[in-house]
């Protein structure tokens, strides 16, 4: 297919995660753009997906295994019609003084706001524990000899971190290494199964407190964690 090429000299800004028909995120499909100096590819790697340019009113088939590139500040949406496969590689203007941008960050604002809501309406960290603990049976069991007023400190000041910095951030990536080291086997030995829990009770929480809870916005609360949880997860 045509699309514009990718002008050289770009340098890599991160990946979406591999989206499949049920998890593209609703923001993808509703009208959005890049930022300034920031390209995408949309790989496709099974099924049709429909790259729609707002600007132009073009509508693109992209089928697998092909790619279109994704300009700066034009306003598109992705439309699916069935089962794909499909990933967004992100790129930007080399620019030395700026930090390195993840995928994460194109919802920073909104989901830093909406984090500040919650604090507004409530105590984020107890109403998450409350909610996780009952995720599982499976949860309670590693949390029988926690204080919590600690713990609850030390969680709502993480998810601060998160939600505010990027995950190549010096400060944050310490974080997310020990953390790592943490929840590793060597560890509490926190089975990578459980941070879906983790994710949904953080998503409850947020659900339950924020009152400009929208599905577009879980969505951005889901994709700005999940590249630290990833990272945190790997360690294991
Ligand atoms: C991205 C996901 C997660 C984040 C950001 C996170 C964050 C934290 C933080 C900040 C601490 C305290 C660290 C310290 O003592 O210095 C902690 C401890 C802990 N976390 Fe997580 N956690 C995550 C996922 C999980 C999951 C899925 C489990 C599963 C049960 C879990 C179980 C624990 C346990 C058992 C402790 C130790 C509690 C204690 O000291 O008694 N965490 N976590």
């Amino acid at each position: 297919m045509a699309t514009a090429k990718l002008p050289e000299g770009l340098v890599p800004a991160g990946s979406s995660l591999s989206f499949t028909e049920d998890t593209v995120p609703e923001a993808l499909q509703k009208e959005h753009a890049l930022g300034p100096g920031h390209w995408g590819v949309l790989h496709v790697f099974a099924g049709t997906v429909c790259f729609v340019d707002l600007a132009t009113g073009t509508e693109t088939e992209v089928t697998a295994p092909d790619h279109a590139v994704i300009q700066p500040e034009t306003p598109h949406h992705l439309r699916l019609a069935g089962p794909v496969q499909c990933r967004i590689d992100f790129f930007r203007k080399p620019d030395d003084d700026a930090p390195m941008r993840t995928p994460g960050s194109f919802a920073e604002a909104e989901v830093r706001q909406s984090f500040a809501r919650c604090e507004a309406a409530g105590d984020f960290a107890e109403t998450f524990y409350t909610t996780f603990l009952n995720a599982s049976p499976a949860i309670a069991p590693f949390f029988a000899q926690t204080e919590f007023g600690r713990q609850r400190k030390l969680l709502r000041d993480s998810v601060y971190l998160m939600v505010t910095h990027d995950v190549s951030d010096p400060e944050m990536r310490a974080l997310l290494d020990k953390l790592g080291n943490l929840h590793s086997r060597a560890g509490r030995n926190i089975a990578p199964k459980l941070y879906e829990l983790w994710l949904d009770s953080i998503c409850a929480t947020v659900k339950e407190l924020d009152p400009e809870w929208s599905q577009t916005l879980e969505d951005h609360w889901r994709v700005r964690l999940r590249a630290g949880m990833q990272i945190i997860m790997a360690a294991y």
